[in-house]
């Protein structure tokens, strides 16, 4: 069901991967409430080619972008201004990466290259992005910028390894940002933090399945779907939402504010 809420607001969506990211949800979503958009990812995901299948979809073009790259981030802000013959309304970070988690490294004996390439694309990036279109001039005024995180960036999940400090990195830039690009152009910045959602990023998860079914009867209303997080990232694109900014957004069912549930206690009598 659309409801019209992104009528002629044009967007640029970062990490739609395949079906499952979150990304391909939210960018689907958007299209159904009338936005226009701009598809990205890296050259090497892009590679794969099942993006085709959404930009096809949604009537997107799909425009490459490392973003760890200041030049490919210009190169892709500039294609999308021109293509949209205009500024930009919304823009939608949903990129993560755990190098050492690849490698098989544990979080007391990281390798501090790749904790330092997984800060850079899963955090530093934002303010890359939120940088390349500050200097262009890119986003109209009351733009609205949503990241994806994770609420491990406030709690331990052991196995989470280094992408829980690249998720407090990622939070904190978009309170710094968010408060400098709300004074110059009353642009929002926030962060949506997900329940755990099957998905190439978060199967990565050692023990993923203990995780989500344990998340799923922590939560009140259960977990979040991709559905239902593409619906709220709608909201926060929406005009709707015009005086949020600089938040930390728990969609995750109540999991963040529940200390123990009846499922639980069930589960641990057994
Ligand atoms: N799946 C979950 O359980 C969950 C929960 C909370 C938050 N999140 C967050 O949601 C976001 C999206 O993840 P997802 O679960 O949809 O998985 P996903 O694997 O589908 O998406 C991750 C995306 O990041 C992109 N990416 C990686 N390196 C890049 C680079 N250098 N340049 C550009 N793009 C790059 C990948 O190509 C991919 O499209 C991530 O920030 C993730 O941490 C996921």
């Amino acid at each position: 069901m659309s409801y019209n809420l992104l009528k002629g607001k044009k967007g640029i969506i970062f990490g739609a991967l395949n079906e499952q990211s979150l990304a391909w949800k939210i960018a689907q979503r958007c299209s159904e409430e009338g936005a226009q958009l701009v598809l990205t990812n890296a050259p090497i995901a892009l590679r794969m080619g099942e993006i085709n299948k959404l930009s096809e979809e949604t009537k997107s073009p799909v425009i490459p972008a490392d973003v760890t790259s200041m030049d490919d981030l210009k190169k892709l802000f500039e294609d999308s201004v021109k293509h949209f013959g205009g500024g930009i309304d919304f823009i939608l970070h949903s990129i993560g990466m755990s190098v050492n988690m690849r490698k098989g490294k544990h979080y007391t004996e990281l390798d501090y290259g790749f904790t330092q390439k997984t800060l850079d694309i899963s955090a530093i990036s934002l303010h890359r992005v939120l940088r390349t279109a500050w200097e262009m001039d890119a986003l109209n005024e009351g733009a609205s910028v949503v990241a994806l995180t994770y609420i491990a960036a406030q709690r331990v999940f052991p196995d989470y390894n280094e992408m829980a400090d690249a998720k407090s990195l990622l939070e904190s830039i978009t309170r710094s940002f968010g408060y400098h690009y709300g004074v110059k152009k009353k642009v929002r910045v926030n962060t949506v933090s997900q329940s755990p959602t099957r998905t190439t990023a978060g199967s990565g998860v050692k023990g993923f399945d203990g995780f989500i079914n344990y998340a799923e009867k922590m939560s009140p209303l259960g977990n979040a779907s991709q559905e239902d997080c593409a619906n709220y990232c709608v909201t926060l694109f929406s005009d709707l939402t015009k005086m949020v900014t600089m938040q930390n957004l728990f969609h995750d069912g109540g999991f963040s504010f529940t200390g123990v549930t009846n499922a639980v206690i069930e589960q641990m009598e057994k």
